[in-house]
């Protein structure tokens, strides 16, 4: 195969064949392509799609270029969860141990944050002591135990992934749907799940920003994953706001123990139970009220709670903080961010609330930054809320008090203001399974 010639193939708007795709893939996590052929390719694709039967060979290709990981030895179905990445996104520490408590178990490799995004590994290893490298033996007798495991993806899985997503990054070749696709997938598939719910996020937080994109993109991964074996289901959720009220990685997991408690936010409680339900639909635990029942039933007999101290006891991690969250670490200052008028949040945009929590130390500048995880940001007001001038919109945490002021500027860069009542968006905007897409709030 000459790289040359898949380059100018896919540049002139043709279908790559099964074989150069793996081909591709093979030589290139070999170190045999150069990045600058491996970034022509994408941006090719970026502009000129892929077919159905190329998206699913470039999975299967890139799902195949590591370890694959065979969770057959653990009994019973295992329910994965995948978040496509958004600002205050802990569902994943809150959906995980319901899931659990109702019976179905959860063995799930998580990532870092991202740009503005959060990551679940970084979340959890705010509680001391929690080691989310695990081997795999370990991992397998935690699910066993506890019925959830949460880890940071094997170094192994999906190599091809983790050169071409760094590629992506630096080439503007990310917000393509064929390649966001395939990454996801790529990912889910090796990590062995038998059933995928995809969490797809569309707002200005998110990666797809309109409804329509992230329906496509839906479509596109249940396919994928159908097409695989698995039994897979999206939920379309809004990140055009930040969800919850904590951003930022001690702060989130606070927020989602006062959640697991039934104390937590409204928007964050609904979506969570949402994501439970057809999670454990997927598992064929019940029709839909059957199982928003169970879901609401292990949230307030304290069980979910029970799975996620019993998930954080197993992997090391201090279970006094989840006991008690005033146990955790503060951060040395904090700082409210006060309005300088009345009216109604007509927007916020989440990105940017997202970029003032990585600026006040909660996220990576750098790939090698160190974060802080207790600094973040509480938000007090969010879209649709009533504001008088001297009400406070948000409270900054930091470590450093000189960070206040360049991360309070960005945070009120993202608010804006209406005179005039705003309606909020929906929290759900469709379901999309192997039956079609769902327009609907209400799934
Ligand atoms: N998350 C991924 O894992 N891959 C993408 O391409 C985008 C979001």
């Amino acid at each position: 195969m000459r790289m040359y010639d898949v380059i100018a193939k896919k540049r002139d708007g043709h279908e790559l064949s099964t074989d150069e795709i793996y081909e591709f893939i093979d030589e290139y996590v070999k170190g045999d392509i150069p990045d600058y052929q491996a970034s022509a390719l994408l941006m090719a694709i970026f502009f000129n799609g892929m077919s159905e039967r190329e998206i699913l060979d470039l999975t299967m290709a890139m799902a195949a270029s590591g370890e694959q990981v065979d969770l057959s030895p653990i009994e019973g179905i295992k329910v994965d969860k995948h978040s496509t990445g958004g600002v205050g996104d802990k569902t994943t520490l809150i959906v995980s141990p319901i899931v659990a408590a109702c019976g179905v178990k959860v063995a799930k490799m998580s990532g870092r944050g991202l740009g503005h995004t959060g990551g679940t590994v970084d979340k959890l290893e705010s509680i001391p002591g929690f080691k989310t490298d695990l081997d795999q033996e370990e991992f397998f007798n935690v699910v066993r135990k506890t019925g959830i495991s949460v880890i940071g993806q094997s170094g192994n899985l999906t190599p091809a992934d983790k050169k071409l997503y760094a590629l992506r990054d630096v080439t503007a070749t990310v917000e393509s749907i064929p390649l966001i696709a395939s990454s996801i997938m790529s990912k889910k598939l090796a990590a062995g799940s038998d059933c995928i719910l995809l969490d797809v996020k569309t707002g200005s937080g998110a990666f797809m920003k309109t409804v329509e994109d992230s329906v496509k993109l839906a479509e596109t991964m249940v396919k994928l994953g159908e097409g695989a074996g698995r039994r897979t289901c999206a939920l379309i959720t809004d990140m055009d706001v930040p969800l919850g009220n904590n951003i930022g990685n001690s702060l989130e997991v606070i927020e989602a123990v006062e959640t697991l408690k039934g104390n937590g936010p409204k928007d964050l409680t609904h979506e969570a139970v949402q994501l439970a339900a057809n999670m454990l639909r997927l598992a064929d635990k019940g029709n839909e009220a059957d199982c928003i029942d169970m879901v609401n039933k292990v949230i307030a007999d304290g069980s979910a709670l029970e799975c996620l101290k019993a998930m954080v006891k197993a992997q090391h991690g201090d279970v006094s903080v989840i006991e008690d969250t005033d146990n955790f670490t503060k951060a040395k200052y904090s700082h409210d961010v006060l309005s300088d008028r009345e009216g109604y949040i007509a927007h916020m945009n989440t990105e940017g609330c997202g970029i003032a929590s990585v600026m006040l130390g909660a996220g990576r500048e750098t790939l090698n930054s160190l974060i802080d995880m207790a600094a973040g940001i509480i938000i007090a007001k969010k879209t649709g809320d009533k504001v008088e001038k001297g009400d406070v919109l948000a409270t900054l945490y930091a470590d450093d008090e000189k960070l206040f002021e360049a991360a309070q500027k960005k945070y009120l860069e993202s608010v804006e203001f209406s005179d005039s009542p705003v309606r909020r968006n929906p929290l759900i905007y469709a379901k999309v399974d192997r039956d079609g897409v769902r327009y609907t709030e209400n799934v």
